[in-house]
C-alpha cells in the first residue's frame, strides 16, 4: 500500500516502540494521531515528526478509559475524515507472583492491554467497515510463545490480544479490513527494564526494528498480507 496521506492512530506514542512507529509512519507521509496519557512526551514525539515536516496531532488518551478512547476516534474522524491504520501499541506491565498478585494490578494490566485494545478495535471497525478498508496491527509479545516468572497476568493480557485479533481477522476481512499481530522479543524501552531487569541492554531489539516490521506489513502489495510476526532477539533461544 502507498502510505502517503493515509491516516493512522498509534496508541502509546509517547515513548518506546510507539514513538518509533509514529515517526516511521509519518516519514512515509502518514498523518499520525498520537495517543497516550503524557502530553509532554507526546509533544516530544510530535516535535520529531514536525522536524521533517510530517503531520501529526496529539490526543491525550488514557486507554483504560472507554470514554477517552471514544473521544480519540471522534477527534480523528473530525480532523481527518477517515482512519486507515490503527496500531494498538499502548501497554503496561506489573510483575508479581500470581499467588500474591492484587486484583488492582490485575485490573490495571487488563484494562490497558486487553480491554483498551478491544475498545480501540471496536471504535476503529465502526469507521473502517463504512469505508470498506483499513488495517489494524496489535502489538502482542513473545510471552505468548514462552513463559516468564512473575508475568502471569501480563501473559494473559497478551494471549487475550491474540484471540481478539484472530477473531476480528475472520469477522472483517470481507469488508477489506486486515488485522495482524507483531510479537516483539525484549526491546530497548522503559517497559523492558521493569519486565526483564535481568537482561543487559546491549542485545535488546531497537524499537525502530519493530517500526520497520510495521512498515514491511503495510507496504506489501494488495495481493499479500502477513497475519503474525514474531521478532526475537538474535541472542535469544529460537522457539
Ligand atoms: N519492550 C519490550 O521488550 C516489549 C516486548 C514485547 C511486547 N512489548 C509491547 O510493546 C508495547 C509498547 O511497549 P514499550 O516497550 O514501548 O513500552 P514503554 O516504553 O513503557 O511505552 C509504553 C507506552 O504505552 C503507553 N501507555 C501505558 N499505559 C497507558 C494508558 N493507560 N493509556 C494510554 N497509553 C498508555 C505509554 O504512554 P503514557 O505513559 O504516556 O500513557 C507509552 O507510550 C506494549 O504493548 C508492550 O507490551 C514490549
Amino acid at each position: 500500500m502507498d502510505l502517503n496521506n493515509k491516516v493512522a492512530i498509534v496508541t502509546g506514542a509517547s515513548k518506546g516502540i510507539g514513538r518509533s512507529i509514529s515517526i516511521f509512519l509519518a516519514k512515509q507521509g502518514v498523518k499520525v494521531v498520537l495517543a497516550a496519557r503524557t502530553k509532554e512526551k507526546l509533544e516530544e514525539t510530535q516535535n520529531i515528526i514536525t522536524s521533517f515536516k510530517g503531520t501529526s496531532i496529539i490526543v491525550p488518551t488514557d486507554i483504560s478509559k472507554d470514554n477517552e478512547i471514544i473521544n480519540l476516534f471522534k477527534i480523528t474522524k473530525k480532523e481527518f475524515g477517515r482512519l486507515d491504520i490503527l496500531i494498538n501499541n499502548a501497554g503496561t506491565v506489573v510483575r508479581g507472583k500470581l499467588v500474591d498478585f492484587s486484583t488492582n494490578d490485575y485490573d490495571k494490566i487488563m484494562n490497558v492491554n486487553l480491554k483498551g485494545v478491544f475498545i480501540c478495535c471496536q471504535q476503529a471497525l465502526k469507521i473502517m467497515i463504512s469505508q470498506k478498508s483499513g488495517f489494524i496491527i496489535n502489538i502482542g509479545s513473545n510471552i505468548v510463545f514462552k513463559n516468564y516468572p512473575e508475568q502471569g497476568v501480563y501473559a494473559a493480557s497478551k494471549h487475550g490480544i491474540v484471540g481478539i485479533t484472530k477473531t476480528i481477522a475472520n469477522e472483517v476481512q470481507h469488508y477489506g479490513i486486515h488485522t495482524a499481530l507483531i510479537h516483539p522479543g525484549a526491546a530497548d524501552t522503559e517497559l523492558i527494564s521493569q519486565a526483564r531487569p535481568d537482561l543487559g541492554r546491549s542485545a535488546l531489539i531497537p524499537p525502530d526494528d519493530i517500526a520497520k516490521t510495521v512498515l514491511y506489513m503495510l507496504q506489501l502489495s494488495d495481493n499479500s498480507w502477513v497475519d503474525e510476526i514474531y521478532l526475537r532477539r538474535r541472542t535469544a533461544k529460537p522457539s
